[in-house]
């Protein structure tokens, strides 16, 4: 792998002698031998996925070119592979074991005629289609990525443009799961005008972030059909560990506070 990068090679190594140039030992260039092949094959999934998809494209009726919702969905572990966590875009995946106890949760509130809205969480609208593919399902997310992945159920949304969002998805989502970019009050402010837009009258809200924002989900998500918020039973879990911030799962309703309880362990694949 080290051999696509010249550059790479070409940095002489800690027993080269005469030489004081700086150096990377075996284990930084194992690390970053690691990091490449990861990226390959990130892309490899990716540019399988697009061809896929063009194939289905092929194989549409020749008069409606409109892409169709998928036919089955991949698991988060072929996603994670596919899709690349962007720090910049905060991109932090959930643990596979995590969305399909999320997935489970949700399907024990919705009914098959349900719109669900996956806000800014597409692991979690992947975990809940590979066991579900459920016609209602929506995935709102700026990363253009995405729209392969979810096709006719993509809607692109850029939190500080929520005025863009669909007039036909306006006031018809039952169910919204929605996990905001950044941890701060702006960002759940612009996070609240997208949900009363969207948002049937007796709809759910289920919110996952950073304990740090209690206060704010208190003061902001304060009347139906947003709050105010209950902690539910969830425990939020990240692929690998890698987040430090404590995280929870919140609900708009009573009752919500029970939700995860009846989800043991033991019913989770390792
Ligand atoms: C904190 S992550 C949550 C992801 C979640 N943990 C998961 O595994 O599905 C936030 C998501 O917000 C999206 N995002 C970042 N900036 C955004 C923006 N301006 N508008 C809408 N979504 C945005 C990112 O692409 C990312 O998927």
């Amino acid at each position: 792998m080290l051999a696509d990068f010249p550059e790479l090679r070409d940095i002489p190594s800690p027993s080269s002698s005469g030489s004081s140039s700086p150096a990377l030992d075996s284990n930084t260039l194992a690390l970053l031998d690691d990091f490449f092949s990861a990226k390959a094959e990130e892309e490899q999934r990716f540019s399988d996925l697009v061809c896929a998809t063009h194939d289905l494209d092929v194989d549409d009726d020749e008069h409606d070119r409109k892409p169709s919702a998928p036919a089955r969905m991949m698991s988060v572990d072929e996603y994670r592979i596919a899709f690349g966590e962007d720090w910049q875009l905060s991109q932090f995946w959930y643990s596979a074991r995590f969305a399909r106890r999320l997935a489970r949760a949700i399907h024990s509130l919705v009914d098959p005629e349900t719109i669900i809205a996956f806000m800014c969480c597409p692991t979690a609208y992947v975990g809940f289609q590979h066991e579900y593919l459920h016609p209602g399902a929506r995935l709102l997310e700026v990363d253009p990525r995405f729209d392969l992945l979810a096709r006719s159920q993509f809607v692109r949304y850029d939190l500080y443009a929520p005025e863009k969002l669909p007039e036909d998805l306006r006031g018809t989502v039952g169910f919204a799961v929605v996990d905001p970019p950044f941890l701060n009050e702006d960002t759940n402010a612009k996070v609240i005008e997208a949900l009363k837009l969207l948002l049937a009258p007796n709809a759910k809200l289920l919110i996952l972030t950073g304990t740090s924002t209690e206060p704010i989900l208190e003061r902001l998500y304060n009347a139906p059909p947003l709050g105010p918020l209950v902690r539910t039973a969830l425990e939020v879990k990240h692929e690998g560990g890698r987040l430090s911030n404590d995280f929870g799962c919140w609900g708009s309703w009573p009752e919500s506070k029970d939700l995860g309880r009846d989800v043991s362990d033991d019913d989770d694949d390792p």
